[in-house]
């Protein structure tokens, strides 16, 4: 199948939306309980939030779509404080077009438009400890283990693992 990645559109907000609502009761099930889901997706991905952030053609916010305009994935990277580090803050693919090379290119045109607003040498994410196949896919994308800690998400406690990849070719 043909897709194409683009940098994200305001118009896009109800399909980021959408896919990530699929792509979370998939890859959450037995992780985050439905309830706490239900609760905290209406607020992460609010549409006028995701459409202020699309609106602005510096950020690094970029979405995959099939041939037919069909919106499958997205990804989401910021800086942090620390200068030359930033954060991967949102990638999901839906479940059926996993695989297929598009969140390797949703990562790269992350950093590349990153990396047009200054040097970055350390990209961050957090993902779910027991989300063993986010933490695969983030070690063959080149990501390294850095620590676990526990976070509260609506009154759910949940075990977090972050993890870093590395630009500038130093150490792990
Ligand atoms: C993580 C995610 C966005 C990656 O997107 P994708 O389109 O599947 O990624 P790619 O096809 O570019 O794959 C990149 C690498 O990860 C590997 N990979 C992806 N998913 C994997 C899985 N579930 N298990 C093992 N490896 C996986 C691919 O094989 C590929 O490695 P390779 O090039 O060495 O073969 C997507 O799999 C996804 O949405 N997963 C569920 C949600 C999730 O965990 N998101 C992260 C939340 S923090």
């Amino acid at each position: 199948m043909e897709y194409q990645v683009r940098h994200a559109a305001p118009e896009d907000a109800a399909a980021v939306a959408a896919v990530a609502r699929r792509t979370w009761a998939d890859t959450y099930r037995g992780i985050i309980p439905v309830e706490i889901q239900a609760a905290v997706l209406p607020q992460w991905y609010a549409e006028e939030r995701l459409a202020r952030a699309a609106a602005n053609p510096a950020s690094a916010f970029f979405v995959a779509q099939t041939g037919a305009g069909e919106g499958v994935g997205f990804a989401q990277a910021g800086p942090r404080e620390e200068p030359g580090d930033a954060e991967l803050w949102r990638f999901y693919v839906l479940p059926e077009h996993q695989r297929r090379g598009l969140g390797r290119r949703l990562l790269q045109a992350c950093l590349g438009a990153l990396q047009a607003q200054g040097p970055v040498s350390r990209l961050f994410v957090q993902v779910e400890a027991k989300n063993a196949g986010g933490r695969r896919a983030y070690e063959r994308l080149g990501f390294h283990y850095v620590r676990e800690y526990d976070d509260e998400l609506m009154g759910h406690t949940t075990r977090m693992c972050e993890m870093c990849l590395h630009l500038d070719g130093q150490g792990s």
